[in-house]
């Protein structure tokens, strides 16, 4: 099977090297033979990991997904365009195409779907959810009797070594932010990670699989851990909790939650646990009940060893002739995030005097907010409150942080956070 590789960075320049030093593995344990006969770059002077030889590297991406000799596809480029003309063109010509492109699935993956559909051959994109962590083929393969109720995961290596370090060292947010860049885990601008929208992205192609349907980046609400304090942390600490950077996807009543925030981890969950740079994804099933996925998600070898098994998957199925269609995804009834239910934590700087308490759970009282847990600390003059509410809508938890912001006694309203069952 002759490869064509559009990319050779990160992900691309492992990739090819693990088809070389894997070939006869790989020949002999699934009757594949896999050549890497063209690989596509924006420059072709650049120094390479790899040896390539002239013939074989190319700066003409469009020639490689338009040539005859080229059996399957592998799109390791990244971003929207051209990105997603250069795999439409080559689904159309009956080629496989592998990619480990999130933001382009997350946003106009449905289309692909179709086009792939209708060519009769793979799109296949193990790698763009959790890198090395097989989950999108557990999810469509060994799960796809399942009923799915809920999935949470630790999806963004970066946010999650921020926290960690915050919790274990209690480091202040930007001071954990400027070691994570000092060890290229974060980037220079790190807003994609560290306000959500790379584990939006996420999100949305896990609730797709998970739920089957078309559900877009657009959909996702998503807050990050910018605002996040030393504070938070310890609290969540002393209630038992850890603060971890969620994306949650669940359905209920046919219509579909997908959301990225920070929120409070029960010590005991298994995601308690998943550190540093790690991910994980927690899926919960009707008759399976609890799963848990974990290891690299991001990083050139693992997320190349995840392109490297749906190559291997889609060459095979081209041989045969056959295809892991997904369908087409009819669009998703997506759950406003004000209808969402969960209990919050929230803590107040207050004036400390007599019938402050009682103004404060006046205001949870008036928008039907049940409290479930308060602590108070001194603060001298001031005092804080730490609130753990029962279960309550999110629209009515806003308007219960608008009225607190109004009351005379209360000097700062804190972090928001949603605490997980
Ligand atoms: N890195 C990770 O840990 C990771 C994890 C999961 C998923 N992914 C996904 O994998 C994909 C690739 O990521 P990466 O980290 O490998 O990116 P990267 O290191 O920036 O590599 C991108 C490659 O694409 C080539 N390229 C860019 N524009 C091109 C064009 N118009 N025609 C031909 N080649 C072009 C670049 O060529 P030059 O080398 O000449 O500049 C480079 O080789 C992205 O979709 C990313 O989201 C990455």
């Amino acid at each position: 099977m002759r490869v064509g590789v559009l990319g050779c960075g990160n992900v691309g320049a492992p990739l090819i090297q693990l088809v070389r030093d894997h070939g006869d593995d790989i020949a002999a344990r699934t009757g594949v033979r896999l050549e890497v006969a063209k690989v596509a770059v924006r420059s072709t002077s650049k120094e390479r990991p790899v040896a390539l030889a002239d013939d074989v590297l190319t700066h003409d991406a469009a020639a490689v997904v338009e040539d005859p000799g080229i059996d399957v596809v592998v799109e390791v480029i990244g971003g929207i365009e051209p990105a997603r003309s250069l795999i439409l063109t080559a689904l159309g010509n009956g080629k496989p195409v592998v990619t480990a492109n999130k933001e382009l699935l997350a946003n106009v993956g449905a289309d692909l779907f179709a086009a792939a559909e209708a060519a009769g051959v793979d799109l296949l994109f193990e790698a763009a959810v959790a890198g090395g962590i097989p989950l999108i083929r557990p999810l469509r393969e060994s799960l796809v009797g399942e009923r799915i109720t809920r999935i949470l995961g630790i999806v963004n290596g970066t946010t999650n070594y921020i926290l960690t370090r915050m919790t274990e060292e209690g480091t202040s947010y930007q001071e954990a932010l400027a070691e994570a860049q000092s060890l290229g885990y974060a980037e220079r601008d790190p807003t994609a990670d560290v306000e959500g929208f790379d584990a939006g992205a996420k999100a949305a192609i896990i609730a797709s699989i998970a739920f089957g349907a078309r559900v877009v980046a657009g959909d996702v609400y998503h807050e990050g851990i910018s605002s996040i304090t030393p504070a938070d942390i310890a609290f969540a600490k002393r209630l038992g909790y850890v603060v971890k950077l969620l994306a949650i996807a669940e359905q209920q009543s046919g219509e579909i939650g997908v959301r990225v925030h920070p929120a409070m981890v029960p010590l005991a969950h298994p995601l308690a646990s998943v550190r540093d740079s790690f991910n994980a994804v927690f899926v919960e099933g009707e008759a399976v009940g609890s799963l848990m996925f974990y290891g690299r998600g991001a990083g050139g070898s693992p997320t190349a060893s995840a392109v490297l098994g749906d190559l291997i998957d889609a060459a095979g199925n081209l041989r045969k002739g056959s295809s892991a269609s997904l369908g087409s995804l009819a669009k998703a009834r997506i759950k406003p995030i004000d209808d969402v239910r969960s209990e919050y934590y929230l803590n107040l700087e207050v004036a400390d005097r007599p019938g402050v308490l009682a103004a404060v759970a006046g205001v949870f009282g008036t928008h039907g907010v049940s409290i479930r847990a308060m602590e108070q600390e001194g603060l001298g003059d001031e005092a804080r409150l730490i609130f753990i509410t029962h279960v309550a809508r999110e629209a009515d938890v806003q308007a219960t942080l608008h009225g607190l912001r109004e009351l005379d006694a209360v000097d700062r309203v804190g972090t928001l956070l949603r605490v997980i069952e």
